[in-house]
């Protein structure tokens, strides 16, 4: 299946460069539009389900007879096309909330809906097809295979989906719009950090998933770098209509996005939107700074 009509990509900058103005939004279809290419999973829509929905997650880790508290009562909605912060202290349950939502793991209380249906009840095979084809990863740690080419990386995932022809097709785009189209015949070790997490974003959109999960995706890379890739996310939500939920420390990373949700011993303890002009001021303060 192709994708919407899109607008011309940026042109691969250079790394390091500028990475120049963003592209006009895609126009957004309408439903049953002649010439609208469906999306593959539901797309938006006025009344659309988020993209992700969590409701009332707990979870508890058991190591043999040590009861390990990590998230209790946990809501949460990512609406499709936004970009979620999700900042907290070290153990807050950042981390596990991402793998709840991406279905990496179950919660013990509670229900994560995933582009509108809930996923409590999946057979094993369905939960993994949603988890491939839905849900795309972005680790601190790039988890890039070191002996596969960066256009292997990226196109991994669609072949594992049997979807390797249109995952080409998502790779010269997605190329472009990362500023990787020079390096897709690089191993990982040939990249610097920039690219890698680059390949790495691009390796999580193959397969034009419902969100992607980002945790501490900036966390390995200087910050100037880091605020590229931060430009790179914020774009894509904003033109390719991306939806993104990330974990971060930094506050001028959780600015980058629309809302920051602030986690703290495991429950949601606030949250605010990036353009309140207080953000700045509650993110300090819920940091204790
Ligand atoms: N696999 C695991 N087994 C046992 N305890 C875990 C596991 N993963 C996380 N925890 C614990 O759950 C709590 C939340 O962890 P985590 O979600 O990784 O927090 P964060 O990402 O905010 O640092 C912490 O107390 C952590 O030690
Ligand atoms: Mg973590």
């Amino acid at each position: 299946m192709s994708e919407p009509p899109t607008p011309p990509p940026p042109g691969g900058p250079p790394d390091g460069a500028d990475p120049g103005p963003p592209p006009e939004p895609a126009p957004e279809p309408a439903p049953g539009t002649p010439g609208g290419t469906p999306e593959r999973h539901s797309g938006g829509g006025p009344d659309a389900l988020p993209a992700v929905r969590a409701v009332g997650l707990g979870k508890t880790y058991r190591l043999g007879e040590v009861a390990i508290p990590a998230l209790h009562d946990v809501s949460l909605d990512v609406e499709r096309g936004t970009f979620v912060a999700v900042m907290g202290p070290s153990g807050s349950g950042k981390s596990t909330l991402l793998h709840l939502l991406g279905l990496l793991d179950t919660p013990d209380a509670g229900t994560v809906h995933l582009d509108g249906r809930p996923t409590d009840d999946l057979d094993d095979d369905t939960a993994t097809r949603m988890r491939r084809d839905d849900v795309g990863f972005v680790f601190q740690t790039f988890e890039l295979l070191p002996n596969l080419s960066a256009r292997e990386n990226v196109l991994l995932p669609a072949e594992v989906a049997g979807r390797r022809r249109e995952g080409e097709a998502r790779l010269r785009d997605l190329a472009g719009d990362l500023g990787i189209t020079d390096r897709l015949d690089h191993r990982p070790e040939q990249l610097s950090g920039g690219q890698r997490q680059r390949v790495a974003i691009a390796r999580a959109l193959v397969n034009d998933p419902v969100v992607v999960l980002a945790d501490e995706p900036t966390g390995n890379l200087d910050s100037a770098t880091g605020h590229e890739v931060l430009d790179l996310l914020r774009r894509g939500v904003d033109a390719r209509g991306w939806t993104v939920a990330m974990v971060t420390h930094d506050p001028n990373a959780a600015l980058r996005a629309d809302r920051i949700v602030f986690l703290r011993d495991g429950r949601v303890a606030g949250e605010v939107a990036a353009a309140d002009p207080d953000a700045r001021q509650r993110i300090a303060t819920f940091a204790g700074v």
